[in-house]
């Protein structure tokens, strides 16, 4: 019995080829520890197959796809690449004998620019040795995919001849890859539609589809075959691939199921995972994501122009059509420039912990228009060196005096703190963490009573050398739900960690008193 997933009309199968297809992206070549770190994480999302290599290729991407369908186990389908060549197959196969679910993927160019230039054969001849290799591949395994190699720019009537000849060997999935991408949307939906049409035997497999990116319209294109009948889109994380890349999986997967009135059907993913598989390949790649990638770019959710800001800030989906905690990147944020309005900056202001009268805000508001007129981002730390860090910042609920710490290997991380409250008590506490900043963080949980969740933390550089500052930014949500920002700067960085912190809790203590932020029209 095939161990390929059943085809139902609703549902799109989510095959992965990030391992492949994605590393032959130049530069984005992976060790097999990386491409296991990987595969666990498209496990998390849910995919249904993972491409996990092409054993013939080398020993590395042999070991890879070994490893791979060991971990894996019953979670997916794990595939191997082979072209229409015995001992390509011999070796797949091979590689996936430990595999619970194990496909192997072969096949054959089917344009005339394949058949006359690169391979040499006749049409004939291609299909011959298609069929042959389908049967070889399928004395090894249930499951076999079959593709047809540039079928974007192939005659049509050969690609059904092709196909049909494929599904009668056994095949029990059939590719149809745009492999130039060469196709637009109308025409790749009309050939899927055409092999729907006229291929006998297509109603027992699943159809697959494989775009690639040259013209910009891989997605367009993997969505306009699954309107067609197609069942499995192949595609990758952050559009890696060949030349321009794939089809991104994020992009497919969220058109599908942000838009069920045009497509009707949905595929498993767990789309809450997509920012961090991005993050994942992206860093183990050292490719970067643009930052107006469509779904897991920086900007994705990022709002400059005040008309924007200001309809966000009433309602989330004025100006967005995703929720960002869907795809599990953090939330909507609001970039304040020259073009950002009032609300705009009134809200971030109050985040930052300033509640003003009309007549400060206004005074705030013309020293930001002037400084983003010669700034492109205004950033928190210019607001608060707008506002005046001495004169008008929120006075402090607890002045931190010192912060000590023990740590080391072997050692137990331990932190001793001394806080000033506003009447001038000195209170003294301790406890260990699981570093030094963790003791820090909890023995000042012990003095303050502000329960709160630590949701970011960065440190960076403000100066160079070994002696630099170190600036620490958190971000602490309070029970209320309203997020709070700290920073604190010293060479020292668990000092930096220590004043940021308690920069943070004073705000979140200081905003508890005061007013929340003032809804503007
Ligand atoms: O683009 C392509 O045609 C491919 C095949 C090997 C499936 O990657
Ligand atoms: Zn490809």
């Amino acid at each position: 019995m095939s161990s390929s997933p059943n085809a139902t009309p609703d549902r799109v199968f989510i095959f992965d080829t990030t391992l492949r297809d994605g590393e032959q992206s130049p530069g984005a070549s992976m060790n097999t520890a990386e491409k296991l770190e990987i595969a666990r994480q498209l496990v998390r999302l849910g995919v249904d197959v993972i491409e996990a290599g092409f054993p013939i290729s080398s020993p590395g991407d042999f070991e890879s796809v070994r490893r791979i369908a060991a971990e894996v186990g019953e979670a997916a389908v794990v595939c191997a690449l082979s072209r229409a060549i015995p001992a390509d197959i011999e070796r797949a196969a091979e590689a996936l004998a430990g595999a619970a679910r194990p496909r192997i993927h072969t096949g054959i160019g089917v344009s005339e620019s394949h058949l006359r230039d690169k391979l040499r054969i006749s049409g004939e001849q291609a299909i011959e040795r298609a069929v042959a290799a389908v049967k070889l591949a399928r004395s090894h395994v249930d499951d076999v995919e079959f593709y047809a190699e540039d079928a974007g720019r192939a005659e049509p009537e050969f690609l059904y001849r092709m196909i049909e000849a494929a599904i009668g060997a056994g095949a029990t999935v059939v590719n149809i890859p745009d492999t130039t991408g060469y196709a637009y949307p109308e025409v790749f939906g009309d050939l899927i539609r055409g092999l729907m049409e006229h291929v006998h035997g297509i109603e027992d497999v699943i159809v697959s589809v494989h775009c690639h990116n040259d013209l910009g319209m891989a997605t367009a294109n993997a969505l306009a075959g699954v309107k067609a009948g197609a069942r499995q889109i192949e595609c990758t994380i952050n559009g890696l691939g060949e030349r321009a890349g794939n089809t991104a999986m994020e992009e497919v997967v969220m058109a599908l199921k942000m838009r069920p009135d045009v497509f009707g059907v949905d595929s498993g993913i767990n789309t809450k995972e997509f920012v961090r598989a991005s993050r994942l390949v992206s860093s183990i790649t050292g490719i970067l994501v643009q930052p107006n990638k469509a779904i897991v770019g920086a900007n994705a959710f990022a709002h400059s122009s005040g008309i924007h800001q200001d309809g966000v800030l009433k309602e989330r989906s004025t100006y967005e059509i995703i929720d960002p905690a869907d795809v599990g990147a953090g939330g909507s944020s609001i970039v304040l420039t020259a073009r950002s309005g009032r609300a705009a900056l009134r809200h971030r202001l109050a985040e930052l912990g300033y509640a003003m009268e009309d007549a400060e805000f206004e005074r705030v508001h013309e020293a930001f228009l002037e400084l983003a007129d010669k700034k492109k981002e205004v950033y928190d730390e210019d607001l608060e060196a707008l506002v005046g860090e001495t004169e008008r910042m929120i006075g402090e609920v607890y002045h931190l005096e010192q912060v000590h710490v023990s740590c080391g290997d072997p050692g137990i991380p331990t932190a001793t703190v001394e806080l000033i409250t506003q009447d001038g008590a000195h209170l003294i506490d301790s406890s260990h963490g699981n570093g030094p900043v963790d003791a820090v963080y909890k023995a000042i949980n012990r003095i303050v009573d502000a329960p709160n969740d630590l949701t970011e933390f960065s440190v960076q550089s403000v100066t160079r050398g070994i002696d630099a500052v170190g600036e620490v930014t958190i971000r602490v949500k309070g029970e209320d739900g309203r997020t709070f920002t700290g920073r604190g700067a010293h060479p020292d960085i668990i000092v930096s960690s220590a004043k940021a912190y308690v920069n943070a809790l004073n705000r979140l203590l200081l905003a508890a008193e005061a007013p929340g932020p003032p809804a503007e029209v």
